[in-house]
């Protein structure tokens, strides 16, 4: 039987327009631009007050078809990650499944956070490979300030708002090498509580309760120095076991695109397997951390900039909430 592989044929991003600088947090909380690059790498990020997460995934998603030049009738899954989701009941994705016009399409959210992205991915390679999908778009949209805390300097100083798309194609060709070539996903609950924000309190007598939603836990809470540690090991070990698999070494990549979280991270990476920071995409400084957004966002700003080439080798690679971690390897 032919091998079926999962081609990357088009991408898709958007951020919103207003530009949250270093200098306007200032006012808002005791920091300063000069601590928050040195420790974060990030100087400015997108907000979009009054926005959707499933209208910023239509943005996205609508960019990614036309860079696939794939009609929305031709898509039979779509695949939305966020951790910010507008509903609990609908679906986003139906949302945006409905706006796009996405008419034969199955449609479903998943939540694996920061990882978001590289699940998603996943999970499309899995549905193409086992012959059950032909082609799936993939939206990552997170609308991150409406979780951010913007008293609490440790944490609003990080993150903001943008989605990403890419559309996966079912590959039978014989002599075809690219696509999704391996992946390795994984997760560690016993670090759960380093990411946390409550969605629905837990009630011991929701009759005679006032059914007030905790104002403590509306926000997310974060244990940064936690996280660094936890994913200094974590994603060396993701990298290395999706290349593993693939049967590839560091010096066969062509380009890294890790989550946009924290500096330290992507130096682990360079260190760890010699990459040269040039091989190392980087745009944290201009969005800063947009969860399960950042990978794609990353993909479709280096697609229009050119930088994607046709055999080039590109490892994904996330971590976050959950706490979840992932890599997978991919053949342009
Ligand atoms: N401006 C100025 N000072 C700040 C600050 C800010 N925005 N945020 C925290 N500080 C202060 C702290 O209050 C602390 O002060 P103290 O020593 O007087 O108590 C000091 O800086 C050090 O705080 P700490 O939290 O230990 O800093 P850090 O070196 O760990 O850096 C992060 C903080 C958030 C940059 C870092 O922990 C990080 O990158 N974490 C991982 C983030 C991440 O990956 N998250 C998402 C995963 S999806």
């Amino acid at each position: 039987m032919a091998t079926i592989r999962s081609l990357l044929i088009g991408t898709g991003s958007y951020v919103p327009d207003f530009v949250l600088t270093n200098d306007i947090l200032e006012e808002l909380v005791d920091t300063n631009d000069e601590w928050i690059v040195k420790r974060t790498g990030i100087r400015e990020r997108r907000i979009g007050p009054g926005m959707t997460t499933w209208q910023m995934g239509v943005e996205a998603g609508r960019k990614a078809l036309q860079s696939a030049k794939v009609p929305p009738e031709e898509i039979d899954m779509l695949i939305l990650s966020t951790c910010t989701p507008d509903t609990y009941s609908p679906t986003v994705s139906g949302y945006v499944q409905e706006a796009l016009g996405l008419k034969k399409a199955a449609a479903v959210d998943i939540n694996a956070c920061c990882t978001g992205f590289c699940y998603a991915s996943d999970i499309a390679d899995c549905y193409i490979k086992a012959g059950k999908a032909k082609t799936i778009l993939v939206v990552s949209a997170e609308t991150l300030h409406r979780i951010t805390d913007y008293t609490d300097r440790g944490t609003c100083v990080l993150f903001g708002d943008a989605a990403g798309a890419a559309v996966y194609r079912a590959c039978e060709d014989e002599n075809e090498q690219s696509g999704i070539l391996s992946s390795f996903m994984a997760a560690d609950g016993s670090g759960a509580d380093y990411l946390y924000m409550e969605a629905l309190p837990v009630e011991e007598d929701p009759l005679h309760s006032d059914r007030k939603f905790s104002e403590k836990n509306r926000f997310l809470k974060m244990q940064g120095a936690a996280v660094v540690r936890f994913t200094a090991s974590a994603v060396p070990h993701a990298i290395d076991m999706a290349l593993q698999r693939a049967g590839l070494t560091a010096a066969d990549v062509d380009w890294v695109v890790p989550h946009q979280a924290n500096l330290r991270i992507l130096q682990i990476i360079a260190q760890k397997f010699g990459i040269p920071n040039e091989k190392i995409y980087v745009n944290m400084d201009r969005y800063g951390n947009t969860s399960s957004a950042s990978i794609p966002l990353c993909l479709d700003e280096m697609n229009d900039k050119g930088l994607l080439k046709k055999g080039q080798v590109i490892v994904c690679t996330g971590f976050g909430g959950g706490l979840t971690y992932g890599a997978f390897v991919l053949r342009l």
